[in-house]
């Protein structure tokens, strides 16, 4: 989605202004622009269609753009097709009210009417220019940019980070909120708004995480925060731990690549964090033995790869802990009327912590009085700030838009509250309960392992480079990383694929089946094995090409299967963990094969703060 930066302070804005939006690159975007205020506060925009080195190429990277205030936007295309005339910033007539704005506007069709009524034109198809003239309007009215700010934030719907120079206000940038992500940094150098932490990590790790409808005034003395009745407010910053390096490539050829490859570590941060020896420590999720012991019934929420987490989670819930769940596409669910009892978990899973649906679905379960915990990323994002509960993911910094690394560290996430439920609950042995966590432990060095055979994968994409459908199938938990296998395929390499419970393709599906396609089969639940090959073996009849991967110590693959991979084995419930990563590593390649942008795939964003 758009990506916002801000700076004023001591240095030429503009090149910190773009350096800050390269960061924000992998949100997903497809023109750029920036606004800068100089000497005696006229302000300069630039805008390009396109990758942001276009408008890097303009302006020599910044240079040629004096001031030491500025804003700067990518925008993807939600009001308006992608093109210089819709790229942000947008403008008042006389270009002395210029802002940035990341979200919707909902009822900006309204609000447009109302202002074209009192005598406002537009140049753009954009809501973001409404909400430029509705401040400009206000500014008019009161003649206080705070309180034209407040006024916009009265009167608009949806979501937004919206970032405003004034021409009035030379050195200054107001700011303001609503579900849309903004956080605020300041050292001795300047005062810094983004849209995520690592566009302006390189210069400050204070970081401001700023609440819906509190607004920002940035300038070089300092940053101020009010509410919507203009009273200051105090705010404490958060220091970032992480290393900007992390948010880098450090000499991997793509964001995926090296995410990919950290794998081994974000699982082991994860599961060394909440399991010391043999102790399993949830208390930081402030939810009681108690409280847990009388849910009666769990429901998954999430959406795209954090919705497959809980596919995954569904089966190791029921499986361990004995509890029904329930898992539902956030997008779907916020807009049910499901049947609540009130004594429901209900979990949000979330890399990003801002996609819209999941935040809505949160919402939604907490009005109902329905406690939630939030399994999140980023650090003080809507998502873990609003649940009743959070249990953050050590993944660090994720940048390529296809989830790799955080998707482990859900999964390991959701581990851990199923074994904890199963131990309070009674529902696994003493001795059991012992296996699960030394095996957890174990799954970094079976990760390992699976990546150190990565070139068998890199051969096999080369082989199938040309192929134009694939059929993943699995049973039970190899269902659920079909699912995800299916998505990280299509997103990256642009192949069609359909996941299918394996016994389910015989309904309909199996007569999409040619001479030549790719079925590929996940054999790691040992109970299912059988049946699957069944169903491979199905397809193979009918000319499919069949590759499985299995665990190593699944028996029973007929030799006529054109090509068998082998992964560690590991308990059942886990199997995932390890599944995934071939998955992911034959997505990756063959998208790199294809020559598509792999870290930044056509018409995806990272964070989907729309509906
Ligand atoms: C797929 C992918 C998306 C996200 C989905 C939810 O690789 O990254 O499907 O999983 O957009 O995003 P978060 O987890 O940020 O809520």
């Amino acid at each position: 989605m758009c990506g916002i930066v801000g700076y004023t302070g001591g240095r030429q804005a503009a090149p910190i202004v773009l350096d800050g939006l390269t960061k924000l690159e992998y949100r997903g975007y497809d023109s750029a622009g920036v606004a800068i205020s100089g000497d005696g506060g006229d302000i300069d925009i630039v805008k390009a269609k396109g990758k942001l080195k276009v408008l890097c190429d303009l302006t020599d990277g910044g240079k040629k753009l004096n001031g030491l205030c500025g804003i700067g936007h990518t925008r993807w295309a939600t009001h308006g097709e992608p093109s210089q005339n819709n790229a942000h910033p947008h403008c008042n007539d006389d270009k002395t009210i210029v802002a940035v704005h990341n979200g919707i506007i909902e009822n900006y069709t309204q609000l447009k009417a109302k202002l074209i009524r009192r005598g406002y034109t537009f140049y753009s198809e954009t809501d973001t220019e409404v909400a430029t003239k509705l401040v400009d309007y206000y500014y008019r009215k009161y003649n206080e940019p705070l309180k034209a700010i407040s006024e916009f934030a009265l009167h608009v719907r949806g979501s937004y980070a919206l970032a405003v120079l004034f021409k009035d206000f030379p050195g200054e940038i107001f700011a303001i909120r609503k579900d849309s992500p903004m956080v605020i940094g300041y050292t001795d150098g300047g005062a810094f708004l983004a849209s995520d932490v690592p566009a302006i990590l390189k210069y400050t790790r204070n970081i401001y995480y700023t609440d819906n409808h509190e607004i920002v005034l940035l300038s070089k003395e300092g940053v101020a925060f009010y509410n919507l009745d203009r009273e200051e407010i105090s705010k404490s910053a958060t220091v970032i731990s992480w290393d900007a390096e992390a948010a880098e490539k450090g000499g991997w050829e793509h964001f995926m690549l090296k995410e990919i490859h950290e794998q081994p570590d974000v699982v082991a941060n994860t599961v060394n964090y909440f399991l010391h020896g043999d102790n399993l420590d949830l208390s930081e999720l402030h939810l009681s033995d108690d409280y847990l012991k009388e849910i009666d019934r769990i429901v998954i929420t999430g959406c795209g790869s954090a919705y497959h987490v809980g596919v995954v989670a569904q089966y190791v819930f029921e499986d361990l802990a004995r509890l029904p769940v329930t898992v539902e596409i956030a997008s779907e669910f916020r807009y049910r009327n499901p049947v609540l009892t009130g004594r429901e978990l209900v979990i949000v899973i979330s890399q990003s912590g801002e996609t819209a649906d999941s935040l809505a679905a949160l919402r939604e379960m907490k009005a109902r009085g329905v406690k939630t915990l939030a399994v999140v990323n980023v650090l003080g994002s809507s998502i873990a700030r609003e649940a009743d509960s959070v249990l953050y993911t050590k993944a660090g910094p994720e940048i390529s838009v296809a989830t790799t690394k955080a998707y482990s560290s859900q999964l390991i996430a959701m581990y851990l509250v199923a074994l904890k439920l199963a131990k309070l609950r009674g529902t696994i042995s003493e001795e059991y309960f012992s296996t699960l966590k030394k095996e957890l432990t174990l799954l970094p060095e079976k990760i390992k392992t699976v990546l150190e055979n990565k070139s068998v994968i890199q051969k096999f994409a080369s082989e199938m480079v040309d192929k134009e459908d694939v059929f993943f199938i699995g049973r039970g938990i190899d269902y659920a990383t079909c699912i995800e296998s299916s998505l990280k395929l299509k997103e990256i390499s642009y192949i069609h694929s359909e996941a299918y419970a394996a016994g389910e393709l015989k309904h309909g599906t199996i007569s999409l089946i040619e001479n030549g396609t790719l079925v590929f089969g996940i054999l790691t639940q040992k109970a299912l094995v059988e049946k699957t090959v069944s169903n491979l073996v199905e397809t193979a009849s009918r000319g499919a090409y069949i590759a499985v991967l299995a665990d190593e110590n699944v028996d029973g693959i007929p030799v006529k299967f054109d090509k068998v991979f082998r992964i560690p084995h590991t308990d059942g419930h886990f199997s995932a963990s390890l599944a995934v990563i071939s998955m992911q590593l034959f997505s990756y390649y063959l998208s790199v094969l294809r020559g598509n942008d792999v870290d930044k795939p056509r018409n995806l964003a990272k964070s989907v703060t729309v509906e």
